[in-house]
């Protein structure tokens, strides 16, 4: 094409593209042959022109398809292009085809007619950042949240993949000996994906293990139907022990509570206790963080923490909750029967005014917040010995 063309090789390929160039020095040509010959150039005969026509059916195809490229631009030399299922970095359009440079290095010409016909996705358009999915499988006894916070930390501040927008981690579905999680992450090396794959497994790998989380081998365990084994009471027996109104129980009594009552996770954000519902247990925090909030008041009554305990109002007298206990970080909490409580307060009834008047103090608190925060809301505050004597009352306690 350079001896039709001779300036082609200092093309500027965005602004003038070859095939435009070329286009323009024939078309020049054409112009000027028809000037000189005259009259000569148009009279072919019509059996000549079809013979011709059919002859450049392809050549003209790929040209018009060509030119439909140019002044279409689905993409630009240097664009990283998937055309008919073929990923490469286009390098040049020419008369006939497409040159695309793939990622192991081989060169595909594609017939720009053909071009014309596929569907065309461009990778460097509308900006260079692309998204990967990487999959990964994490053992059952993981927490979701959990899992999602350390692959995130994971992949904090790596180049390949550091910018906008942030990497995201979404569960994709409970598999056979594995939680499915799928890892999002937008990177500009689309030519190196491998790499990026490779830097996002490793940086997954080290984390997971680093946290003692497993990436189970793709084995099918048969269950049995024995129930999971139970998490170390270690540290939910040192939250009793800073219970207050726990104080005067034995490290055995703690022990007891601990392997009568129900371990139970809560992920960030959902409802342990909800305001107005029936309740018949109390809740102590083994860790984590969780919010105590009224209906229709605006902001957090209280924000509590591990070795803090909740539930024990509707415990203690039988009545609704009162408010609402959410967590705000991801909870481990141990749930407390009222059968366990009440075994509990029988053999230790100095307990009982010691709860009683822990309640007490969080009513009148829980009351001040209602009347100042909920419109329209005034209470009538319990006085302390009513609530005691309801306290014993629903406790099967005697009378004072
Ligand atoms: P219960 O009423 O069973 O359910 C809601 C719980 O919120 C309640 O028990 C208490 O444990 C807790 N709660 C209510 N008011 C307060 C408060 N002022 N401070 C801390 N916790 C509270």
């Amino acid at each position: 094409m350079a001896a039709v063309n001779p300036w082609r090789e200092n093309r500027l390929p965005d602004r003038f593209p070859a095939i435009v160039q070329d286009a323009m020095v024939i078309g020049l040509f054409a112009l000027i042959a028809a000037l000189v010959l005259q009259e000569r150039v148009f009279a072919t005969t019509a059996v000549g022109a079809v013979v011709v026509g059919f002859a450049l059916q392809d050549t003209l195809g790929n040209l018009f398809a060509g030119l439909a490229i140019q002044i279409e631009k689905p993409f630009r030399v240097g664009h990283w292009v998937g055309i008919g299922g073929i990923d490469g970095q286009v390098t040049e359009v020419t008369w006939r085809a497409t040159r695309l440079r793939t990622r192991s290095g081989h060169f595909v010409v594609v017939p720009n007619s053909s071009v014309g016909k596929e569907v065309i996705t461009n990778y460097s358009e509308p900006t260079r950042e692309n998204r990967m999915e990487i999959q990964v499988g994490v053992s059952y006894d993981a927490a979701p949240n959990t899992v999602k916070a350390v692959i995130l930390d994971a992949l904090r501040d790596d180049p390949l993949f550091s910018g906008a927008p942030p990497p995201e981690v979404v569960l994709a579905g409970f598999d056979a000996s594995a939680i499915a999680y799928d890892v999002y992450v937008w990177t500009t090396e689309f030519a190196f994906d491998y790499r990026v794959r490779d830097r996002i497994r490793s940086r997954i790998y080290y984390a997971l293990r680093r946290h003692g989380i497993s990436i189970p081998y793709p084995i099918q365990v048969e269950q049995r139907g024995e129930p999971a084994p139970p998490p170390p009471a270690g540290p939910a027996v040192a939250a009793l022990a800073s219970v207050a109104i726990l104080a005067p129980l034995t490290e055995a009594q703690r022990l007891d509570l601990v392997e009568t009552g129900r371990r139970l996770l809560f992920a960030r954000g959902e409802a342990i206790v909800r305001e107005g519902e029936a309740g018949s247990s109390m809740f102590v925090l083994v860790a984590g963080e969780a919010s105590v909030t009224l209906a229709g008041a605006e902001g957090e009554l209280r924000r509590l923490g591990a070795g803090d305990f909740f539930g024990e109002m509707s415990l203690l007298t039988g009545a609704p909750r009162s408010a609402t206990v959410s967590a705000a970080s991801d909870c481990d909490v141990l749930e407390i029967g009222v059968d366990s409580f009440r075994r509990l307060i029988l053999g230790e009834p100095s307990m009982v005014d010691a709860v009683a008047s822990a309640v007490s103090l969080r009513r009148a608190e829980l009351e001040r917040h209602r009347t100042e925060r909920v419109a329209g809301a005034s209470v009538l505050p319990e006085a302390p010995h009513s609530l005691l004597a309801r306290v014993r009352q629903f406790l099967g306690l005697s009378p004072l």
